[in-house]
């Protein structure tokens, strides 16, 4: 595979548009394609079937953690049989033999997800999950990988590091159509607030909204075509230095 070797990670705030253009660019290099939410997710689903009332969580939160429930939720982490698909064409997530890849991206989920994402001991067995993925699929056949803190974190030494930023309103209208299945203005006022939360408890846990030194800023406010094209060619850049 003529990717073999290459880690490109590419970092973005929710509505970005960051899923799809790391699916079509890793499809196009012949690579192996890891989302790296849907770790955190994958945890969020495990603890709600176990009962735990993360919305405890989150409103303890505000004026500091819940210490028994982040213990919990670490060592079911832990221990959770856990699998990620890394086929660009058919991303799965699989959690104690479910198929849970559509119950993760349930608003049940999207709204108590924070709580798992801002747990430093989570965080430790994810990204240590996280960096062996990425690792194995590099040496197999090359890998685009995407989160909030691969660019910082996971993966600082990857040859592509890239850095997702959209016009605001057309990450509004991209969050509107994905929750309330269309784009029209009522349902971009409703997006709003939700959005604001969510880069606020998503930005607690990574500075995904700023490059960092080396990082390549991608403006994908324009077509899908046009964003595609300007992530491959980075890496096309990369492959053709090496
Ligand atoms: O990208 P997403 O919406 O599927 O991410 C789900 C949650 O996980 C969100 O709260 C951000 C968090 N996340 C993270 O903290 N680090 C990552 N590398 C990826 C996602």
């Amino acid at each position: 595979p003529r990717a073999r070797g290459l880690v490109v990670v590419v970092d973005g705030p929710s509505g970005s548009g960051k899923s799809t253009l790391c699916r079509r660019a890793a499809a196009a290099l012949g690579a192996g394609y890891l989302d790296t939410g849907a770790y955190y997710r994958a945890v969020c689903w495990a603890a709600l079937e176990d009962g735990l009332d993360l919305s405890a969580g989150a409103a303890a939160e505000a004026g500091g953690r819940d210490h028994g429930l982040d213990e919990a939720v670490a060592g079911l982490a832990r221990g959770l049989d856990l699998r990620v698909g890394t086929d660009p064409e058919r991303p799965f997530v699989v959690v104690r033999g479910t198929d849970v890849t559509a119950a993760i991206r349930e608003s049940r989920i999207s709204s108590a997800v924070s709580v798992v994402a801002t747990n430093l001991e989570v965080r430790a067995e994810l990204i240590a999950r996280q960096r062996a993925a990425i690792a194995a699929q590099a040496s197999a056949r090359g890998v685009v990988a995407e989160g909030r803190d691969l660019t910082t974190v996971v993966a600082p030494e990857a040859a592509v590091r890239v850095l997702v930023v959209v016009d605001e309103q057309r990450r509004l209208a991209r969050r509107a159509l994905e929750l309330h299945g269309t784009s029209d203005a009522a349902a971009v006022e409703r997006t709003r607030d939700e959005v604001v939360r969510r880069d606020r408890d998503d930005s607690s846990v990574a500075a995904f909204t700023e490059a960092a030194d080396g990082v390549s800023v991608l403006d994908n406010s324009g077509s899908l075509e046009e964003g595609v094209e300007a992530l491959l060619a980075l890496a096309t850049a990369a492959l053709g230095e090496r």
